[in-house]
Order: structure tokens, then C-alpha cells, then sequence
């Protein structure tokens, strides 16, 4: 895994959508996989940013979002269908027939899980998949105790995940009890992985992701058993790390490595 630390939330950020738009650049047709939450919404910015100066090309690019709350139609403010056209979808030139989020409201939510599984395969699987994390160890809404090989399905939220989005929400008894996820399983054939953390809040659950053994109960850390998988942190949500030095150290290194590779 490579950890990557930057000084704060609009690096980090910047950071994050440099590799978005490497990957688009390098394929563009590639499959994008995204994800929601106060975390990406600098990335998307500086994606939007980067499309308006016409240095960005998201006409072939084809998107897949991770998760969606169950029992929010779309044209609610808070379903995360309406977050990503919010906050990327209206403002670069991504084809409306190439996006792909999961149904919240589908009337047979596992006939609905299995079609989303069908359309990632018919897609060629996901190039690159961008994540954040919750309070409670999640990616997507794997909560504590899913399966390292989950599919995507119906998840109970738990309570800190509830708390913890409750500040979207006018009040706490708003936030849906359910949503439909990806699965850590779907999340690892991904063929490269990009988790986004910040914030002092996160930098617990940063650390035990890591640098912590690999369990069902943090799903985040099953980033540990992906070949290709990079974190990109602000210096807070880097604050616990034991070999925070030795991150820095390699990610200093990195012009190096690529010239003596090339010698
Ligand atoms: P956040 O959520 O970006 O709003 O902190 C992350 C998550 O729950 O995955």
C-alpha cells in the first residue's frame, strides 16, 4: 500500500485528482469508481476545475458509485444519486447513459444488487476506485462484521455511521436505516484502489486500517490484501501512524526509484 501525506485537506484533494485524471488521460474510456461523503468533495472540485480549463475529458469515461441510501428517491437532496450529479456529474461532460449508481429503490433490491454486479462486469470491471472511510472502519457501507468477500448488497447501517451522517440530514431520524453497497469483494477486483482520508477525526481509524491486523470488523483494511492500492492522507488524519516518517520518506524517494528504473 502506498501511504501519501499531504499538508492539508486542498492538497490532499489535489492529490487525489491528480490520479483521477492520470488514469483518465492514460485511458479515456476508462471505469471509474465512485464514492460520496464530505471527503471526495475537494476532488471533485479540482476534477470540475481541471474540465473547465479543457484539460480534462470525461465524454468516454463510464462511473459506477459504490453505494445509495435505500428508500431515497433519487431527486432527494440527500441520495447519493443527487450528491454525485451535485457535485461532478453537472459540471463536466460525463455521457448521463454511462453513470451508473445503485438502486435505493429498486422494488426487488436483490435482483437489483445482481443487475449492478452484471453492469460492472459488462463494463470490464473498474479501473480505478476511489474510497473514503468512516468513523466506524467502513468502505462503502461494509460495516464492522462484512464478509472480505461481499458482493453488493442490502447493509443495516450502524449507529455511529447514522450519527456520523446525521449532519446532512435535518435531524438524526432522517438518515436511512439501510442502503445498498458494493461489497469489500466488488471493491478488491477494482484494478487499482484510491482511499482519501482527513482530519483529525479519522486519524484512529487511519492508523488501524494500516497499520492494524486485517479484520472484517475495520473492512477498510482489507485495502492491505490489494496489490495496487494508494492512500492519500492530510497530516492529521496521518497523525497516528507509527511509520509515518518512513511514508514520507518513500513517497520522497519516488522521482529516484523512477529514474534509476529507467537507467
Ligand atoms: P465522509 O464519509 O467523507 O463524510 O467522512 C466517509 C465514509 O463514510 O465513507
Amino acid at each position: 500500500m502506498e501511504v501519501i501525506i499531504t499538508k492539508d485537506y486542498d492538497q490532499m484533494s489535489k492529490v487525489a485528482a491528480d490520479i483521477i485524471a492520470d488514469q483518465i488521460k492514460r485511458r479515456p474510456n476508462c471505469v471509474l469508481g465512485l464514492a460520496t461523503g464530505g471527503t471526495p468533495v475537494g476532488t471533485y472540485k479540482e476534477l470540475i476545475r481541471r474540465h473547465k480549463e479543457g484539460k480534462l475529458d470525461f465524454s468516454k469515461v463510464v462511473t459506477f458509485n459504490l453505494d445509495e441510501y435505500v428508500g431515497l428517491p433519487v431527486t432527494h437532496d440527500q441520495s447519493y444519486h443527487y450528491f454525485m450529479h451535485d457535485n461532478l456529474f453537472n459540471h463536466v461532460n460525463v455521457a448521463p447513459q454511462n453513470v451508473h449508481v445503485p438502486p435505493g429503490m429498486a422494488p426487488d433490491i436483490e435482483a437489483a444488487c445482481a443487475w449492478y454486479e452484471q453492469e460492472i462486469d459488462k463494463a470490464g470491471g473498474i479501473d480505478l476506485q476511489l474510497l473514503g472511510i468512516g468513523g466506524d472502519g467502513h468502505i462503502a457501507f461494509n460495516e464492522p462484521g462484512s464478509s472480505l468477500a461481499s458482493r453488493t448488497r442490502l447493509k443495516t447501517l450502524t449507529e455511529e455511521t447514522i450519527k456520523d451522517n446525521a449532519r446532512f440530514f435535518e435531524k438524526e431520524s432522517d438518515v436511512p436505516r439501510f442502503a445498498v453497497t458494493m461489497g469489500v469483494g466488488t471493491i478488491l477486483e477494482a484494478r487499482k484502489l484510491l482511499l482519501i482520508a482527513n482530519g483529525k477525526k479519522k486519524a484512529k481509524v487511519t492508523a488501524e486500517f494500516i497499520e492494524g491486523p486485517i479484520t472484517s470488523q475495520i473492512t477498510a483494511t482489507a485495502l492491505q490484501l490489494h496489490p495496487n492500492a494508494v492512500v492519500v492522507l492530510d497530516e492529521e488524519a496521518a497523525s497516528e501512524l507509527k511509520q509515518r516518517d518512513y511514508y514520507k520518506w518513500v513517497y520522497a524517494q519516488k522521482p529516484k526509484v523512477a529514474e534509476a528504473v529507467k537507467a
